[in-house]
């Protein structure tokens, strides 16, 4: 499948490094659960979460996301819930990209529901021209235009999530 190079290994992590200190910053003297989507966003989460001083507490929520490989449709399965209660706690919820908003704000409405002490989103993409549903991203790596993107823990049809850069799949030669 062709593929053009979007955004490289150092750009991602030096971006990385600055959320994550904005982070220890922003919960200094509080402890943190940091909730990363399955599968996406486990390699976009691991390097974070390495950039966050404090004591955090990570736990995973698994989702299944009903629609096509590219296209999600809005009804979301939690295939694997979180392992402990959140309630009083302060959450951030960790997801590889916002698409259409879709997926995100089903989980921010389940997890509210939980009575975190806050509740927060981070996503290392977003893609704004796709929005259905507007959500605010707490901290964000980066904007990206209407493209296919694999790489850094994102997939087509489960493949590339380990390119250690972020891509974008073409049509090109199809
Ligand atoms: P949303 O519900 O439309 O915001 O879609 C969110 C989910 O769709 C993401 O967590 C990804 O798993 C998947 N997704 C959306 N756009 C892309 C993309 O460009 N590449 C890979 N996965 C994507």
């Amino acid at each position: 499948m062709p593929m053009k190079p979007l955004i490289d290994a150092g750009t991602i992590a030096a971006r990385v490094a600055e959320l994550g200190r904005t982070i220890t910053n922003d919960f200094l003297g509080k402890d943190l659960v940091i909730v990363p989507v399955l599968k996406g966003s486990y390699v976009f989460a691991a390097d974070l979460v390495r950039h966050i001083e404090l004591d955090v507490e990570i736990d995973f929520l698994g989702v299944r996301s009903y629609g096509d490989q590219e296209e999600s449709s809005g009804v979301v399965q939690i295939t694997t819930d979180l392992s402990s209660s959140i309630e009083g706690k302060h959450v951030i919820l960790v997801e590889d990209i916002v698409d259409t908003g879709l997926t995100v704000s089903y989980l921010y409405e389940n997890l509210v529901t939980r009575q975190p002490a806050s509740l927060k989103l981070a996503s290392l993409l977003h893609k704004p021209a796709r929005t259905r549903v507007p959500v605010e991203i707490d901290y964000l790596g980066f904007t990206v235009e209407d493209v296919f993107i694999v790489g850094y823990g994102l997939d087509y049809a489960q493949k590339f999530r380990n390119l250690p850069y972020l891509a974008v799949l073409t049509d090109e030669g199809a």
